[in-house]
Parts: structure tokens; C-alpha cells; sequence
């Protein structure tokens, strides 16, 4: 395979086999509406020359830029054959049964898992700057009640460079210092929003508790249990990070022009909010309000089947096995489902899975059961994606800084498939 273009290469010449544009880990992620767009059909590519047919050779566009490697990085990968997700050289299930939140967050920004004395260190730090300018404050309460959580948090963490007097400094310690700040903020402002919007008061954050038991206790108002706090912190966890998807892709271009870092997480929280994307986890929990019990969930399978309608929450495009961060999540949803009275919502969610895995052989995403999760933890569902975002908020930070430490301006290029040699004519000559 040739590849044109080295930090970025976006094109492949013709030479490119068929077999290249398959195998491997594909690093997208990728949420559809119910009804599959045409974007999302087969891969086709189109050839055309540039400037005349004679002089310039022959290049192919490959449409959604599918498996082609835009850029080396260190912090995460995805193999979609086998389902591993590794973050930082550890596995996710391995980080899942020996870390918190905070510790994968250290893991992704530092290289390294951190000590006792360096997680304190940290979580004293993240805790510590979970507040917000008044003026954000003040946005926040002005902002319409019906603006979707995401389109009020991608509009806050953009004010927040004009109150963030080192959004210039580009330097390695001034990035670290605002990695710390911009992840506490973006988790308060969702939290804010949240209570701003109750007209309940906002609550400041216990320097006490971690990090994940803050955001939910600064969201819901009352202290979380031990159970709902470990659920809640690996849900975090989980979507920290999924190597060069479309966000993070977008957040490390606006990075590539040494624009500021909300700039580039404001360019990642834009393209995170769409529903072949991060809106996907909203939709997923749609099911469960359609049926009135578990014995009318193969007919509405059937149902949506027949109508060329997705069920939202399965299937992946990366993964073709089962998501390894679905699987982590749940039992978890099981023991909160439990707990809150919710048995029948898991009973449901067991009983969709069989039937879609006998109907079209595909497993649940993570947003299955992140949807279920949230749920039962009582978060609404219009807060789903927003509290995706806040975690792969440091995912994207991780990226952002990486871009900067070895940076490139990413600029592709494309195949012009207009007209050529036309002829300007004055004004009052067209017709
Ligand atoms: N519901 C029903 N059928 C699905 C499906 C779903 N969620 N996901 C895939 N399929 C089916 C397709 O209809 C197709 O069936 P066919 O071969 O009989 O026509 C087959 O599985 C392959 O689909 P394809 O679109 O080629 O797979 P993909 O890998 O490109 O799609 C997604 C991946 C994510 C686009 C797809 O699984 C989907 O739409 N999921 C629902 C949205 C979602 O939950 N997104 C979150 C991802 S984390």
C-alpha cells in the first residue's frame, strides 16, 4: 500500500488492494441514526485526475477516511477482531478490575499508572478546580431551558478561554495545568446545568470524595453509595478514550493549527454531539419505553428488523466481536437495576440482547448499557452524551497535547471533480 501524506495520509494512491482497506483495527466510531444514511453505505471510491486527464496521476478519496492512518500516537488503540481496547499499553479489563477514574485519567496524560501519593496529588488538584467563572455561571442561567445539555456544555467550555488567562500559553506545564482545569470544568458545568435548570442550588465539590463521586453528587445532590460510585467511575472510565474517532480526530486538527486547547476540545464536543456519533447512547434507552414487557420484545424486534430500522446500542463498526466495554458494564447494570427497583429494565435488556443476537448475530455496544446505567443511577436522558463528553474529555486533552508535543499541521487534500477552463464573462454578459 502506498500512502500519500506521512503525519497525515489521507489519500491512497491506486495501488491500494482491496484487502488494505479491510483487515485490521479500525479505529472509527461510529453511531447511525435507526435508519442507516447513505453515508453509510459501502466504501465506494471515486477516481478522477487532477487539473487534466493527461498530466496529473491518479488518486483515490477514500470516503469516511476508513482505516486510514492519520497519525501516530501512544495512548490508545482499538482491535476490533479480537475486542481488545488498550489504553496506554493496559488492557481495559485490567484497568477496570485495579483502577478508579482518576487513575486511567493520570495513566492517559502521564504514560503511567501513578502511585497513592500521586493519584492523592491529583485528585486534590482535579477536585480542586471543579468550579466555574460566574460568568459561566451567569451563561449558563441565561441559556434557553430547551438548548440540548451538549450544545450549552460545547458553548461553555468555548467561554471559558476568555477567562483562562493562560489559554495562550502553549508551553508543557501551562497544558498540564489546564488539562487539570478544563476536565474539573467541563464536569461542572454539566453538573451546573443540571441544577441551574431544576432551579436547585448549585453545589460546590467535597475535596474529600474522588472525582467521579463528586460529579454525581454535584449532579444529583445526594452523597452516592459505594455501588453507584463504582459504577459510575468505570462507566467514566470506559469512554475515556477510543483511539482516532471522529471527535478526537477533530480535536487533534484544530490542535494541528496551534489553535487553544478549548478551541480544540469545543471542536471535539461539536462533532462528539452527532447521532452517527455520540448521540447514539440517548436513543438506546427508546426500547425500553416502547414495550410493556418482556414478551413483546421479539415481536417489536421483528418489528423495527422487517422495517430496515437499527436497534439502536448494538452492533459497532470497529468491533466485530463483543464490545469489550459493554461486557464490563454489565453486571454493574444488573446490581443497580436491582437496587433501584429497575429488575424488570435488566430482565428487558437481557432478553433484547438474545433476540438480536439470534436475529442478526450482533452484540451490544457500550451504549447499551451506559444507557441502562445512567438510568438507573437517575441521570436524565438528555444528559447521557454530555456525561460521555466530560469523560472523553481527557481522552481528547491526552490527544490534544500530543498533538502540540509533535505537531504537523494536518491538512489533506481532495480530488476536484468540478469543471475546468471555463471562462469569467462581465456581468452584464451572463445570462
Ligand atoms: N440493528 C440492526 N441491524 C444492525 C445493527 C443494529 N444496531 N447494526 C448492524 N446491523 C446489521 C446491518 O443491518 C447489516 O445487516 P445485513 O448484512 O443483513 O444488511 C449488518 O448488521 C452489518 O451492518 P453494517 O452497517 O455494515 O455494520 P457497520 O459495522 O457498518 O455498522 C454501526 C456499525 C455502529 C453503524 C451499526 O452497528 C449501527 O447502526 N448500530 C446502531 C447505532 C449504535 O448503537 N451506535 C453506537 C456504536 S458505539
Amino acid at each position: 500500500m502506498m500512502t500519500a501524506g506521512i503525519a497525515c495520509g489521507l489519500f491512497i494512491l491506486e495501488e491500494v488492494s482491496p484487502t488494505a482497506m479491510t483487515d485490521g483495527p479500525q479505529n472509527a466510531e461510529v453511531h447511525p441514526p435507526e435508519e442507516a444514511p447513505p453515508e453509510q453505505k459501502a466504501n465506494t471510491r471515486r477516481t478522477m485526475s487532477r487539473k487534466t486527464e493527461s498530466t496529473i496521476e491518479r488518486e483515490t478519496a477514500v470516503r469516511g477516511l476508513e482505516n486510514v492512518v492519520a497519525g501516530d500516537t501512544r495512548i490508545c488503540t482499538v482491535d476490533g477482531g479480537s475486542g481488545s481496547l488498550i489504553y496506554c499499553g493496559y488492557e481495559i479489563r485490567e484497568l477496570a478490575a485495579q483502577a478508579s477514574f482518576g487513575e486511567a485519567v493520570y495513566l492517559l496524560w502521564h504514560g503511567e499508572l501513578p502511585t497513592e501519593a500521586e493519584l492523592d496529588t491529583f485528585r486534590a488538584r482535579l477536585v480542586g478546580e471543579m468550579r466555574l467563572p460566574s460568568q459561566v455561571i451567569e451563561m449558563i442561567k441565561l441559556s434557553p431551558p430547551s438548548a440540548h445539555p451538549m450544545d450549552l456544555l460545547r458553548t461553555a467550555v468555548s467561554a471559558l478561554a476568555m477567562y483562562d488567562p493562560e489559554a495562550e500559553d502553549r508551553s508543557s506545564e501551562a497544558c498540564e495545568r489546564k488539562a487539570v482545569r478544563l476536565l474539573a470544568q467541563t464536569i461542572t458545568i454539566v453538573a451546573d446545568m443540571h441544577r441551574v435548570r431544576h432551579r436547585l442550588p448549585v453545589l460546590s465539590a467535597d475535596l474529600d470524595m474522588s472525582f467521579g463521586a463528586n460529579f454525581l453528587y454535584m449532579l444529583r445532590g445526594k452523597l452516592p453509595t459505594e455501588e453507584e460510585i463504582a459504577a459510575f467511575e468505570l462507566l467514566l472510565m470506559l469512554h475515556l478514550e477510543h483511539g482516532f474517532n471522529a471527535s478526537t480526530f477533530a480535536a487533534r486538527v484544530t490542535a494541528s493549527t496551534l489553535s487553544n486547547m478549548h478551541a480544540a476540545l469545543t471542536s471535539g464536543l461539536g462533532t462528539l454531539k452527532g447521532r452517527l456519533h455520540g448521540g447514539a447512547n440517548e436513543r438506546a434507552l427508546n426500547i425500553f419505553s416502547k414495550v410493556d414487557g418482556i414478551e413483546e420484545i421479539e415481536d417489536y424486534i421483528d418489528g423495527m428488523l422487517n422495517e430496515g430500522k437499527r436497534v439502536m446500542g448494538f452492533g459497532h463498526r470497529v468491533y466485530k466481536v463483543e464490545d469489550p466495554r459493554a461486557r464490563l458494564l454489565r453486571s454493574h447494570s444488573q446490581t443497580l437495576c436491582a437496587r433501584a427497583d429497575m429488575a424488570e429494565l435488566s430482565a428487558i435488556a437481557t432478553r433484547v440482547e438474545q433476540v438480536v443476537l439470534d436475529r442478526k448475530g450482533i452484540y451490544p455496544n457500550v451504549d447499551f448499557y451506559s444507557a441502562i446505567v445512567q438510568h438507573a443511577l437517575g441521570i436524565p436522558k438528555s444528559y447521557f452524551t454530555a456525561i460521555f463528553a466530560c469523560a472523553r474529555t481527557a481522552g481528547w486533552l491526552a490527544h490534544i497535547r500530543e498533538q502540540y508535543a509533535d505537531n504537523r499541521l494536518i491538512r489533506p487534500t481532495s480530488n476536484y471533480t468540478g469543471p475546468i477552463g471555463k471562462t469569467a464573462r462581465p456581468i452584464e454578459e451572463r445570462s
